[in-house]
């Protein structure tokens, strides 16, 4: 354990298993205080648990990111039981690859734009004024090296997260004058169980690797920050 977040608040989406449950795990042992977030309550309590075994702090918020007003209460209960939000990573994101777009059906359309793009605006919308209100924050969306390349059979995961770096970019220059810093971090294919991912390739990017450059981007000297960050493995899988 570390001191270096001692006193932050983060919130992390998507925080019941692969990614971003490394990156809470990782944050917490910064000593920031995680609000875990995803559907699965008994999945986050679990992590909950391995965090304050480790001697961090985490809390459980479990809502679905498709329902907006449940988005909204998370962001009245920080504000009343924290009173602020130091670190934002939207991280959950599903992807429904492995068809072609003209195969997809309009409902698994709104329902992946509205976990990967709808989700993280909502919760920028519930937690950036708690930011711009301390004047500081940290706001870090994962998207994707698909966010950066075409992506056959996976047209409408691979739009989302284009949308998301421009969403990142965007509300980037919007939060700046707020002394807030939004980025995004892009990575290949990482080793969790993402869609019908097989955990059993220890050349892919690790769900660590990824917590490191988060922890990196919440430590950076006040003046300046990186904005894009893409991960790629050192080998390709
Ligand atoms: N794995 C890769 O190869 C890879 C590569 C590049 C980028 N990424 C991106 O990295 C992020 C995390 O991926 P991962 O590999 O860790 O995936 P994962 O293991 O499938 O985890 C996804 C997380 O998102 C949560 N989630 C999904 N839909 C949700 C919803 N409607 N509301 C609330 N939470 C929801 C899940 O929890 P519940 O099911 O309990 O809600 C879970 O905690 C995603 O945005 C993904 O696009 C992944």
């Amino acid at each position: 354990m570390s001191e270096e977040l001692k006193g932050q608040v983060a919130v992390v989406t998507g925080a019941a298993r692969g990614i971003g449950e490394a990156i809470s795990k990782q944050l917490a042992s910064m000593g920031a205080t995680i609000i875990l977030v995803a559907r699965d309550k008994a999945q986050l309590d679990k992590v909950r648990q391995q965090i304050e075994a480790a001697g961090g702090t985490a809390h459980t918020f479990s809502l679905d990111l498709l329902e907006e007003p449940d988005i909204a209460q998370l962001g009245k209960t920080i504000q009343s039981q924290h009173g602020r939000c130091d670190i934002l990573v939207n991280n959950a994101g599903i992807g429904l690859i492995g068809k072609p777009l003209v195969e997809m059906t309009p409902s698994d359309w709104d329902t992946l734009m509205g976990t990967n793009l709808r989700g993280p605006y909502l919760m920028i919308r519930a937690l950036a004024p708690l930011m711009i209100a301390a004047k500081s924050g940290h706001i870090i969306n994962i998207s994707s090296l698909a966010g950066k390349n075409p992506l056959p059979n996976g047209a409408a995961y691979s739009a989302s997260k284009w949308g998301l770096n421009g969403l990142t970019y965007s509300v980037a220059e919007e939060l700046r004058p707020h002394n807030i810093r939004v980025s995004v971090i892009a990575p290949g294919s990482v080793n969790t169980s993402f869609g019908s991912s097989k955990q059993d390739n220890p050349r892919k990017i690790q769900p660590d690797d990824v917590a490191r450059v988060v922890a990196m981007l919440v430590t950076q000297a006040p003046q300046s920050f990186v904005s894009e960050v893409l991960l790629r493995p050192t080998q390709k899988p």
